[in-house]
């Protein structure tokens, strides 16, 4: 277990990976050493003609699978150089992702990620090389690449060192089961909306209590479903 992550991605359209890890945050990791992110173009690891990566379905209906083959060698080629912690498939019928997903995946060294597209994978490639079955929420998208960006944003962000300020990322919403409080910034008062005085208090116990208050008011009314006997 390291400070630093490298996290390889297999996708038939690369280009949809650039822009999420290129600003921000993301940006903020991969500048200072923390993560990397590497994107890797399918279509150059298949021996088809004119690049082709998916066939149609054996018995038949509608939908073209991902070949075996390209990504058989996108990924073999891939371990020569690195032990992947995991090789992780992007799917609507893996496991939901969670906080607690991303917390256990942020104290990895490598990962390796798969998006799928079309009708899916050939279900060889998940039985003998996907270690995870991932998705991130029960609704399908047209590829896993928006599913693979949210995962790496999610993870990439409690790579320690990542925040600027480390404790940030522990009093987010879902760290405690519980939703965060509200905020507030200046100005004090804007057209007679105030800010609740307690925050101008000073009186860090009593923001505290405010804070940890509010963080069950707002679970109770908005994600009854979190809070377990602890709250
Ligand atoms: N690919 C298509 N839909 C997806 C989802 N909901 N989560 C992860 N990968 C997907």
């Amino acid at each position: 277990m390291g400070l630093f992550m490298k996290i390889d991605i297999i996708s038939v359209v690369p280009d949809l990976l650039q822009s999420p890890f290129a600003h921000s945050i993301m940006k903020r990791a991969k500048d200072k050493g923390l993560l990397e992110v590497n994107i890797y173009n399918l279509r150059d690891y298949t021996t088809y003609a004119r690049a082709q990566v998916d066939d149609y379905q054996f018995g038949g209906g509608a939908g073209m699978v991902m070949m075996i083959e390209p990504l058989v060698n996108a990924i073999e080629s891939l371990q020569q150089n690195t032990t992947y912690d995991d090789v992780i498939f992007l799917t609507p019928d893996g496991n939901t992702f969670d906080q607690p997903m991303a917390n256990q995946l942020s104290l990895k060294n490598n990962l390796l990620l798969i998006c799928g597209h079309y009708k899916g994978i050939d279900q060889r490639v998940r039985d003998h090389f996907i270690t995870k079955e991932i998705s991130i929420g029960d609704y399908v998208l047209s590829g896993g690449e928006l599913a693979a960006a949210v995962m790496v944003d999610a993870i990439g962000r409690l790579i320690p060192g990542v925040l600027n300020n480390e404790t940030s990322a522990l009093t987010d919403s879902f760290q405690d089961n519980l939703l965060s409080p509200p905020v507030y910034t200046r100005p004090e008062e804007l057209r007679g909306w105030k800010v609740p005085d307690i925050l101008l208090s000073g009186n860090h116990a009593k923001i505290e209590a405010w804070r940890e208050e509010q963080s069950l008011q707002r679970t109770k009314e908005r994600r009854p479903d979190l809070l377990d006997d602890k709250h």
